[in-house]
């Protein structure tokens, strides 16, 4: 049976890879993904891995990967069918019959429009002698009437019951209230208001539906903020606050608040580009989507330092989209907020005066390094040098590294030719770290796992590296997709197996609609789907660039072009035996 696309979609939207994987496995996290002990063989020390981001899971110690769906076929001894009804029923959600089941787009639509009268109804209580208290709130953090109206701010009543009486008068049903996550279900199987003596903050998504709330309460008992959670219409992990209008800025510049009252005071004060990541620190699916809307980004946390740490961990997911980051800071350990009201009418400018000099993020990383060293003596000098040059070598473009090493070699007076050449080096020899390291992950590959799914590949390692090495490149960077299929048609790949996966990404891969491994799963078998997990896994630390990509492009061209001529084939399997010996030479 073939599954309807927006079902899958829904079912792999419910279904987080992380909760999913946990209720089996005892998860840490490490840097973006998550480890643990393999549940399928035994081990002392956890080489079971999570990639939260593309939503694949892989061993590196008994080779077994996939997606969510591969997982539950494994874990539970199931078919892809069931473990599909299995992860439906887990999700709530109604498996597909004969065609088309539209309850979940019914239930959708029903979700957004509970979410726009929940807008209304909060929105005329803050504006009635029930939400005196709200108005007097706002009032008081220097909103207009005027801002109140365009945000659609609003007051949750002090009572259980107001919102879902409003609701129910309406005609909507306690399923559906419950599933926009704005009423809570009780023992006795009624509802009750999710949000009470609260400031309202309506999340509106680009299309300008009401997706979602914030609740701010009045006093300062905990938690300060309540957010919905994860509904039909929702991904708190995708919600952005104000980006339904931050998405027309002219300048392509948003500035990226940490609060719902930063972006709001922004907005007043006139900076129409800000927005802020809601309850969650920022997720890739967010640095996507302001890369779709903007080149730049300014990061405005707070200056405290869970702000600051907060922007170092933004800082580099953001830049992996290729925005160009800069980072303001706002003196005096205020927030955006308190910033631009404590100035006055003076605020806006000053501001303004402030986001104009923010440093791009490699001034701003050079600028932190640099407390840590006693630039006085000749020892910390060197020491800092050598820092700076780890961080220098980060940079693809070397206008960039012109620049700061000019900078550098001011400040400290070394020349700029060897700060530039010992970042050249540390570049290089990362480079190196991974070709060695691949090969010989490779190597251990071959003769196991892959040889049953890809037995052409110890007939050309080489060639087969290349081929993954693409494959890899577009899981993580859908937006070469047209560069690299206009060059590098299906046919040209050597391997078959190498072959079907990139055909079957170039047919469904598209710069909307990133991959996800789910797509893969009703055209691959289990063991296909855990060699495509080794080929991403092996590849997400140490990423595939876009030179490392035109290099593989001419490797499988070139191999292409000469195809059955068996001298070509066992030059290049002498080349990797050299290479090889070369390595243990050097290591001796
Ligand atoms: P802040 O505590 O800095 O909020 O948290 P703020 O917007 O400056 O709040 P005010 O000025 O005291 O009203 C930053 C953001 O983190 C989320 C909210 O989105 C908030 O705007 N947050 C914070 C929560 O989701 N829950 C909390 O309990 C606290
Ligand atoms: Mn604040």
């Amino acid at each position: 049976m073939a599954l309807p696309d927006y079902f899958l979609q829904e079912l792999k939207d419910r279904s987080d890879i992380n909760d999913i994987i946990s209720s089996y496995v005892n998860l840490k996290r490490r840097g973006k993904n998550l480890v643990g002990l393999c549940p399928f063989h035994n081990e002392k020390t956890g080489s079971f891995t999570v990639y939260p981001e593309n939503g694949s899971f892989y061993c590196f110690g008994c080779h077994a990967g996939g997606d969510v769906i591969t997982f539950i076929m494994k874990i539970e001894n199931l078919d892809y069918i069931e473990a599909v009804k299995f992860l439906a029923g887990r999700a709530g959600l109604k498996m597909p019959e004969d065609g088309v089941d539209d309850s979940l787009s019914k239930l959708k639509t029903r979700v957004l429009e509970i979410n726009r009268e929940t807008a209304r109804f909060y929105h005329s209580c803050l504006m009635s002698e029930e939400g005196k208290k709200g108005l007097e709130y706002f009032t008081k953090r220097g909103l207009s009437q005027s801002i109140i109206r365009r945000f659609g701010l609003g007051y949750s009543p002090d009572s259980k019951f107001a919102l879902v009486n409003h609701l129910k008068k309406l005609r909507f049903t306690n399923e559906e209230m419950i599933a926009a996550n704005v009423a809570l279900p009780t023992r006795s199987g009624n509802v009750i208001d999710r949000f009470y003596a609260r400031a309202m903050f309506p999340i509106i998504d680009l299309r300008g539906n009401v997706v979602a709330f914030g609740g701010r309460i009045l006093t300062d008992e905990k938690p300060k903020y309540i957010n919905t959670s994860d509904t039909p219409v929702y991904k708190k992990s995708q919600g952005l606050f104000a980006m339904n209008f931050a998405k027309n800025v002219k300048d392509e510049r948003l500035i990226l608040a940490e609060g719902y009252m930063d972006v709001i005071s922004l907005h007043a004060a006139g900076f129409t580009g800000a927005i802020a990541s809601l309850g969650t620190s920022l997720t890739s699916e967010q640095a996507k989507v302001i890369a779709r809307y903007a080149k730049e980004v300014v990061i405005c946390y707070d200056s405290d330092e869970a702000g600051q740490k907060a922007a170092q961990r933004a800082i580099p997911i953001l830049r992996d989209t290729g925005l160009l980051v800069k980072v303001m800071a706002v003196p005096g350990n205020k927030d955006p907020d308190e910033f631009i009201r404590m100035n006055g009418k003076d605020g806006p400018a000053r501001f303004k005066q402030l986001l104009e000099s923010s440093g791009n993020d490699v001034e701003y990383r050079l600028l932190k390094l640099k407390t840590g060293f006693d630039l006085k003596s000749n020892d910390g000098k060197v020491r800092y040098l050598t820092a700076a040059s780890e961080v220098l070598s980060s940079l693809e473009n070397a206008i960039e590294l012109e620049v700061y090493a000019g900078k550098l070699s001011e400040e400290i007076g070394v020349e700029k030719s060897a700060i530039i050449n010992q970042s050249k080096k540390i570049s290089a020899q990362r480079r190196r770290q991974r070709e060695k390291k691949q090969l010989r992950d490779d190597i251990k590959f071959m003769g196991t796992e892959d040889s049953k799914v890809n037995p052409e590949k110890a007939e050309n390692p080489r060639v087969a590296n290349a081929e993954e090495g693409i494959i890899a490149y577009l899981f993580y960077n859908s937006d070469a997709l047209r560069y690299v299929s206009e060059r590098l048609p299906a046919q040209e790949f050597r391997t078959s197996f190498g072959r079907r996966v990139y055909s079957f990404i170039i047919n469904h891969n598209s710069v909307t609609k990133p991959l996800s491994l789910t797509d893969f799963t009703q055209e691959f078998t289990v063991e296909e789907m855990s060699a495509i997990s080794r080929i991403l896994a092996s590849r997400n630390e140490a990423r595939v660039s876009a030179r490392d990509a035109d290099e593989y492009i001419d490797i499988i061209k070139h191999e292409a072009a000469f195809k059955g001529a068996d001298q070509i084939l066992k030059a290049d399997e002498e080349d990797i035996k050299n290479y090889f010996k070369a390595l243990r030479d050097k290591k001796k």
